[in-house]
């Protein structure tokens, strides 16, 4: 049990040993708030009421701002993302790459409703984006995204499509060679890790989920590791990540891809 008193700024929460009080303020109490928002918005459904310039953005507020800062910072050529739904997402990350004078979008999907596709293809930001219909894992899929990358350009990916172990698994080994070093392969979604009882959740989500996916990859890949980014930015208190992404976030290290590609 969480209760929280505004009054007096204070955060109580019963665990096993005791009910344990934090000042309202401190990052644990900031974490448990957080993790109770996070549940509530999932309930709400929170997420599916943003949009990025006009396209519908099936995202957290705080992940869009975190991968902004990602991407700012790596500065890829190319974003590969699997799962393209309404298209915010991949008009998201084109803006951002007119406003920097480098980088475009490929986006993977299964099925790109013809609304969708239309909106996407009339876009502002269309000439920075090329969608890809089709299972994200299906090997002719992949062979017409690595089609999309040219030798040497730097390469991000987003996997946001099916969510399951299995098909992120996948995703990871096929699309994790096309990272580059210093770069990210982003397993979206370990939040569902946390949701065992929510509205729209299924039962399996405690292990069949994006981050298991993600720590099996890790522990068959030395050349990655769990990095999020540092926050470029931080004058306050607090360091975790608000996120429906947690355990996502896959560094490709430098030397070790070095010697890959040696
Ligand atoms: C959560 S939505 C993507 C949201 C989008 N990235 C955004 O931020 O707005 C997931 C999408 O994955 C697609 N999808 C499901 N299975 C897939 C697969 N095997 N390969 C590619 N896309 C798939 C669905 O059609 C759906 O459009």
């Amino acid at each position: 049990m969480l209760r929280i008193d505004l009054e007096r700024g204070l955060v109580e929460v019963d665990r096993p040993m005791g009910t344990i009080t934090y000042p309202i303020g401190s990052p644990q109490a900031f974490e448990w708030i957080s993790r109770a928002w996070l549940r509530s918005g999932w309930d709400g459904k929170y997420v599916y009421s943003f949009t990025w310039m006009g396209r519908p953005i099936i995202q957290l507020p705080d992940d869009v701002l975190r991968m902004q800062e990602a991407l700012y910072a790596v500065r890829p050529d190319v974003v590969v993302e699997t799962g393209v739904a309404h298209g915010g997402s991949l008009v998201f990350y084109a803006s951002l790459f007119r406003a920097m004078r480098r980088g475009r979008v490929v986006g993977v999907d299964i099925e790109i409703r013809p609304h969708n596709r239309h909106a996407i293809e009339t876009h502002e930001m269309a000439d920075l984006i090329t969608l890809i219909e089709g299972s994200s894992t299906e090997p002719a899929i992949v062979d017409q995204v690595r089609a999309q990358v040219q030798p040497g350009e730097t390469v991000l990916v987003i996997l946001d499509s099916n969510h399951s172990k299995r098909h992120v698994r996948e995703e990871l080994e096929v699309y994790g060679p096309l990272v580059s070093p210093g770069s990210y392969i982003v397993a979206t979604d370990g939040i569902m890790g946390d949701l065992i009882g929510a509205p729209r959740s299924q039962p399996d989500w405690g292990w069949n989920n994006p981050r298991v996916a993600a720590e099996e990859f890790l522990a068959a890949h030395p050349e990655f590791e769990l990095a999020p980014p540092a926050f470029p930015f931080n004058e306050g208190t607090l360091t975790d990540r608000v996120t429906y992404w947690p355990g996502a976030w896959l560094r490709r290290k430098c030397m070790a891809a070095a010697k890959v590609n040696a």
